[in-house]
């Protein structure tokens, strides 16, 4: 059998190891309370002495730290970029000098280092303003708003590095763009492409689409409202160029290459790369995939990807249920009710899992929150409308002091 070995610690790897786990040995590193109480192994020891036919890097940190060069200087097969690859998501200015090069249509852009010139050119651009760290700030990095004094102020604070430390001290200002948004997920490998289901992510903490940037509090897949020519163009103006400006680069990326595209009204735009999975898409695209997880990720990491767009298995909806004070500074150590001691709901529903972000076990057995997110519910269907009921079924039977949870994950679409 296959042995998997997973990085990471989320709800994105609890949902990965258990679509992995179908066909799989996996082991995840470290991973956390709720993958060990749902079966899945976990342990302490990092991936480099851990024996492996196959290793997925979850997050973006490990990436752009070379990971998966290390990994397969070693001999093993890997999903996830090198760190010549991860730099299109471990720096803004670098993925923008990218973009520009590659000719992929994205927001207009500058990169400041100093206070004055930055201040100058807000002064000089048009509301909304947006403003984006340099370096990785867990997607809280990047501000919109259509207030000057606040958008210098955040300019300020960011290039002071008061507000994200080294990783601030460039900061990217970007025409604004309007659009609905769009995660689409590429594997990558060899030079071609394959497109897993569009996939929605809703950013903002509130119902509406208000209040701050967070990691993102829910998402759905597919998303079906994308026309054949959008998705044309996205694989012809972005995908396309950008497989051939790696090549060019010398850049043999083997991986997931997540965009973030906005559907403007003169066409598709690129936002931003991620190297890896999105969280919570992951948890909609691992319970829709088609097939075998196991063999797809594996043809990723030997290079062998076949192009064209990979067919969804129904719909998902995942509801992301995060602690007191996020995307502020989260309260931790709340009593999670609703939860057997499989970390899974007390009384089961059918279409329903549990993914676990951040939560800690206690010696009872129960469970507390312990991270910003700290639960992502996730329900499938053969109907995007009964996915989304069944998500929120299993999210109304969860519940914690301070909850904090949006009502309207793919309500739009799905009503
Ligand atoms: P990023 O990390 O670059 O994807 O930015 C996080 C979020 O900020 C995106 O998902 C968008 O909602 C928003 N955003 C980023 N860039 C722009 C832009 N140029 N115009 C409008 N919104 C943006
Ligand atoms: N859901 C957004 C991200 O993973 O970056």
């Amino acid at each position: 059998m296959t042995r998997c070995v997973v990085v990471g610690g989320g709800a994105r790897e609890h949902a990965l190891a258990w679509g992995l786990s179908r066909h799989a040995e996996v082991v995840v590193t470290p991973g956390n309370a709720g993958i060990a109480a749902h079966g899945i192994a976990c342990t302490p020891a990092p991936a480099t002495e851990l024996a492996a036919d196959l290793v997925v890097i979850g997050p973006e940190q490990p990436l752009v730290e070379g990971l998966a060069d290390e990994l397969r200087a070693r001999g093993v097969a890997v999903v996830g970029p090198g760190a010549a690859g991860a730099r299109l998501e471990g720096s803004k200015a670098y993925l923008k000098e990218f973009l520009v090069a590659a000719g992929v249509p994205t927001a207009a852009h500058g990169t400041f280092h100093d206070l004055a010139s930055a201040s100058a050119h807000l002064r000089a651009s048009a509301p909304p303003y947006v403003i984006k760290t340099d370096g990785l700030a867990a997607g809280k990095g990047v501000l919109v708003t259509d207030d000057l004094a606040v958008a210098l102020d955040d300019v300020r604070a960011k290039l002071s590095g008061s507000a994200f430390g080294a990783a601030g001290s460039t900061v990217v200002i970007e025409e604004g763009l309007l659009g609905e948004e769009c995660s689409l997920h590429f594997l990558c490998a060899g030079g071609r492409a394959r497109l897993l289901a569009p996939a929605q992510d809703f950013k903002r903490v509130g119902d509406g689409d208000l209040g701050p940037n967070t990691g993102g509090m829910g998402a759905y897949a597919p998303m079906t409202s994308l026309s054949a020519d959008q998705l044309g163009e996205a694989r012809e103006l972005i995908i396309e160029p950008t497989l051939a400006e790696l090549a060019r680069r010398g850049i043999d990326y083997r991986g997931v290459l997540y965009a973030g595209v906005m559907l403007t009204t003169s066409g598709v735009r690129l936002l931003e790369y991620n190297v890896r999975f999105g969280d919570p898409e992951a948890e909609v695209l691992v319970a829709t995939v088609d097939g075998d997880l196991v063999e797809l990720l594996s043809g990723v990491a030997q290079g062998h990807v076949v192009s064209g767009t990979a067919h969804a298995a129904g719909h998902a909806v995942t509801v992301v249920l995060a602690a007191h004070g996020y995307p502020g500074t989260p309260r931790l150590g709340d009593v999670i009710a609703g939860l057997g001691r499989d970390g899974q709901l007390a009384s089961p529903i059918d279409g329903v899992v549990v993914f676990h972000a951040g939560t800690r076990r206690r010696a009872d057995g129960s469970f507390v929150t312990a991270g910003g997110r700290v639960l992502a519910v996730t329900g499938s269907g053969p109907t995007l409308e009964e996915a989304r009921r069944r998500a929120y079924a299993g999210a109304a039977a969860i519940s914690f002091s301070g909850r904090v949870s949006r009502d309207d994950i793919a309500a739009r679409v799905a009503s």
